[in-house]
Formats: C-alpha cells, sequence, structure tokens
C-alpha cells in the first residue's frame, strides 16, 4: 500500500501552530504487512536517523492499532520522494500520515480523512503540518475540546511558492526552544491582527492583500540566529516581486509567495544564500491520496 503524501509550509508567519499550506513536492510512504512483528525501515537512510525514525514509526503504528482496535501486525515500510528532512517542511508528518493513512486502508479501519488527522495531529503536537497534508490547500486549524478544527481553502492557481532550502537542518525541538514563555501585550494584539488577516486575505483568495503581513513576532525573530539570512532573503524576494515571505515551520527553509516571475525570485533569494536548492512550487489541492 502505498500513499503519496505532500510537503507543507507552516506559520505563514504569525500563525504559529495554526497556519499551513500543501505544496507540490511529495513523499511516497509504501507499507508492505509482515508475517512477523516485526517493524523495519527499507528505503536508505543514515544510520544516525535509522533508530529516530524507526522509534516514530514503531509508535505511530502502536497508536493507530490501540486506536482502532485492529490487531497489530509488522512491516516494512519504505519512504521515498523529495521533502527534505529536518527543513521546516513537514517531512515527518509525511512519513507519520503516510503510515497511519496507508494502515487505514490495509486494515480496512475505515477512518475518514478527518479521523487519520485526528490521529497524526496527537502524535504530531501540532496539526499546522498535518492538516494541511491531510486535505491540501491553506489550512486554519487549531485544538477545540478534545477534537481539532480544520478549516480549508483552496489557493489560487497562479500562486507560486520560491522554496529556498538551505543545506543545514534545523531540528524543531531546537527551535521551540528559543521562544520566549510570555510576550508583550502589543506583540500579542500584533500577531492577532496578522493571523486574522492573513487567514481572510487566503480565505477571500486576495492574495495581494498579503503585502507586508508576514512581519512577524512570535518566533521568526528568536529564530533568526538559526537562519542568519533570513531577513535579507525575504527582502531580496519581495524587492524581485514577491508578495512577501517567511520561515517555513521552524526553518531552516525560507519561503517567498509570488505571482508574478518566481525564477526571478528565486535568484534573488539564492544571490543572498548560496547553499542551498531551490524549488518553485503550487499548492496541492488534494492531500495525501493513494497512490495508483
Ligand atoms: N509550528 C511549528 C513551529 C512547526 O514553528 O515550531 C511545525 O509544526
Amino acid at each position: 500500500m502505498t500513499i503519496r503524501v505532500p510537503g507543507t509550509t507552516s506559520n505563514l508567519g504569525s500563525g504559529f501552530d495554526t497556519l499551513g499550506l500543501a505544496l507540490r513536492i511529495y513523499n511516497h510512504v509504501t507499507v508492505q504487512p509482515r508475517d512477523d512483528r516485526h517493524v523495519e525501515i527499507t528505503s536508505p537512510i543514515s544510520e544516525d536517523a535509522r533508530e529516530g525514525a524507526t522509534q516514530m514509526v514503531k509508535e505511530a503504528a502502536r497508536f493507530f492499532f490501540k486506536r482502532t482496535r485492529k490487531a497489530a501486525f509488522g512491516f516494512s515500510i519504505s519512504i521515498t520522494g523529495d521533502v527534505p528532512v529536518a527543513r521546516g517542511l513537514g517531512s515527518s508528518t509525511t512519513v507519520q500520515l503516510g503510515l497511519l493513512a496507508a494502515l487505514n486502508e490495509l486494515t480496512g479501519a475505515g477512518l475518514d480523512k478527518q479521523g487519520v488527522f485526528e490521529l497524526v495531529n496527537v502524535l504530531e503536537g501540532h496539526p499546522d503540518n498535518c492538516a494541511p497534508a491531510t486535505f491540501g490547500g491553506f489550512t486554519v486549524a487549531g485544538p477545540v475540546g478534545k477534537g481539532v478544527r480544520v478549516l480549508r481553502f483552496a489557493v489560487p492557481r497562479q500562486a507560486r511558492f520560491v522554496t529556498l532550502v538551505p543545506d543545514f537542518e534545523v531540528k524543531t525541538s531546537d527551535a521551540r526552544r528559543l521562544l520566549p514563555a510570555e510576550y508583550p501585550k502589543a506583540d500579542l494584539v500584533h500577531s492577532l491582527n496578522r493571523v486574522a488577516l492573513v487567514s481572510s486575505a487566503f480565505a477571500s483568495g486576495n492574495l495581494d492583500a498579503l503585502r507586508d503581513l508576514f512581519d512577524d513576532r512570535v518566533h521568526q525573530p528568536y529564530r533568526t540566529p538559526l537562519i542568519p539570512q533570513l531577513p535579507k532573503v525575504i527582502q531580496a524576494g519581495v524587492r524581485a516581486g514577491a508578495i512577501g515571505g517567511w520561515l517555513s515551520g521552524s526553518g531552516s527553509t525560507i519561503m517567498c509567495l509570488t505571482l508574478v516571475e518566481p525564477e526571478r525570485v528565486a535568484s534573488a533569494m539564492q544571490r543572498v544564500l548560496a547553499n542551498g536548492k531551490v524549488h518553485i512550487l503550487a499548492a496541492d489541492t488534494a492531500g495525501y491520496a493513494v497512490a495508483r
């Protein structure tokens, strides 16, 4: 059973742990049941990463079997595709979501997308990557009571996301430790304002209204020491025609949204940060799907 899962960009400025958007860059997660109870990752993976990844996969599978009350089985799992690891593009979400969706198909557990999403959200701890990876498009998501609510919006087709992936990793746990425990009232009000405006601009399809709205005070200023070129890369992208830009998730990827001349925006960004790979992506509209 192979599931295709899109990579995602999250936060979009001040929408910390809340806003996300699915991109046309994909991982394929293939799950092959075994006769024993063993769990094995068969795709190439560095020895450093293997232990952590195996742990994550086992925990996700245990959680699935417990919640759905389906009989547990061992499996081989292979992850291939283009979503880079530890770059703020939701690669761990692609693995966990791909696995849960595959187990859902293989066991006939019959969860709908909301059901699969609620499981992966518990594993991830925040819904801003798993909501768009599940449903596609632009999503606004947050915990409400015991569940998690998602509102999903289509992204205008002409939008291009110029995705600059630096050659270094940033661990989300490290990047979260840099954030303060409390914020001044002025920063709180600024953030409320930005999240409402950014969400409304996407919801109405009026992307021009996003200009100057990604000037975040929640996480980007605190994380800039990890990615010192961040402000200058965004500035260069905007000067070359982009509407705006942000740190993708907890980084290290830097994202600019443009409606015009994406190649020009990409070159401008790369002139500031040369050690990286650039992708020009449209939004994914579908979310995860069984691969044919
Ligand atoms: N919103 C998270 C963070 C990353 O910025 O730490 C993705 O879930």
